[in-house]
């Protein structure tokens, strides 16, 4: 017999409760962030961040975000100096995610940290996410709602087809507003501030708070897991393309599209990279359909969140060596 599908339910009050008492019992729950839906587990609960992990088929030294419902409950697990705070005060909640030192006396499970000192902390803008961490009264592991490697889900339907048969429920909140991941910056260490991944929070923004941030390989400090392929459709991904072939998808942006495709989805035909953003995954998943050969994608302008786009778009089309080892898919 097949497994049972997760139940989709909309994000009423009674759900969210519901969704709260299966986190409690140790059960995994997908729900709406602004950036795209999780995969939720109690982050207190070693067995629960164990079932994460097995139910994405995620890789064990790969960690988690942990979500929290305040900056304050971000302050009990984690050190938070003074850059942290700034950032906390100006980005939360919204789509940053903070690398910190994890406090002594933490209750989060070594398992989210995968045996490193840091946690990756955040505090989700998504109405539902928050009244969801406020009910459960826990912080809250959720790595993307996708089997490892796979591409990230920004609609509940995403996450019932690629993992309805590992988790308890689905809260439905509608498409997700942003649609790429939180922007990780690592403020672990004294006198340097990393970005580890481009997303929702741009670079400028960031470095108007506290100044020029490094890059992840500036120094010997480097994220598990970012480089590799990664949010990948199963088709092959033709980046930059000029032109387009019979037998391709085209992923277009923009106004000018090349001609011939066997089927075209425009990310943003007016050019403006925050719709772009929110379509990206929506529209890869629906390009990813086996009759076609490849998807050819128009190149991305870098600025704004286009440098987001352009990241995971490299990341899938990277060679998929890496991703059959098992080694960096989040
Ligand atoms: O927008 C998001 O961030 C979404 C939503 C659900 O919040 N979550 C998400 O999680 O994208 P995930 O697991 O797919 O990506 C987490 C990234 C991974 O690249 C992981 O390696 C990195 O954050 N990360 C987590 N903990 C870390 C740590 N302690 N040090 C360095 N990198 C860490
Ligand atoms: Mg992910």
């Amino acid at each position: 017999m097949a497994p049972a599908q997760a139940e989709i339910v909309a994000a009423e009050p009674a759900a969210i409760a519901r969704a709260a008492g299966l986190l409690r019992a140790g059960r995994l729950v997908a729900f709406p962030t602004e950036t795209v839906y999780g995969l939720g587990a109690d982050a207190t609960s070693d067995a629960a961040v164990a079932a994460l992990y097995q139910a994405k088929g995620r890789a064990r030294e790969n960690p988690l975000i942990v979500h929290v419902a305040t900056p304050e409950d971000a302050a009990r697990e984690a050190l938070l100096d003074g850059r942290a705070e700034r950032l906390a005060a100006r980005f939360w909640p919204g789509p940053l995610t903070l690398v910190l030192r994890r406090r002594a006396d933490t209750r989060l499970s070594p398992l989210v940290s995968a045996g490193l000192d840091t946690v990756a902390i955040r505090v989700p803008a998504h109405p539902t996410a928050l009244s969801l961490l406020g009910e459960t009264g826990r912080p809250v592991a959720a790595p993307s709602a996708n089997p490892s490697g796979a591409l990230s889900p920004t609609t509940a339907a995403h996450v019932g087809t690629s993992l309805g048969d590992r988790v308890a429920l689905i809260l439905d909140a509608g498409p997700c507003p942003l649609g790429v991941e939180s922007t990780v910056v690592d403020a672990s260490e004294p006198d340097v501030v990393r970005l580890l991944r481009p997303g929702g929070v741009t670079q400028d923004d960031i470095e108007a708070e506290i100044g020029p941030l490094a890059g992840p390989d500036d120094g010997p400090a480097r994220a598990p897991g970012m480089m590799e392929s990664h949010y990948a459709p199963r088709l092959p991904l033709r980046l930059a393309a000029g032109d387009v072939a019979a037998d391709e998808a085209l992923l277009a942006f923009g106004a000018d599209a090349p001609a011939g495709a066997a089927e075209t989805l425009n990310l943003s035909p007016s050019g403006n990279l925050d719709e772009a953003a929110a379509n990206l995954f929506a529209m890869l998943h629906a390009l990813d359909r086996p009759e076609f050969a490849a998807i050819a994608v128009v190149p991305i302008p870098d600025d704004g969140l286009g440098a987001a786009i352009n990241d995971r778009l490299a990341r899938a089309a990277a060679p998929r060596t890496s991703r059959a080892a098992g080694k960096d898919a989040a």
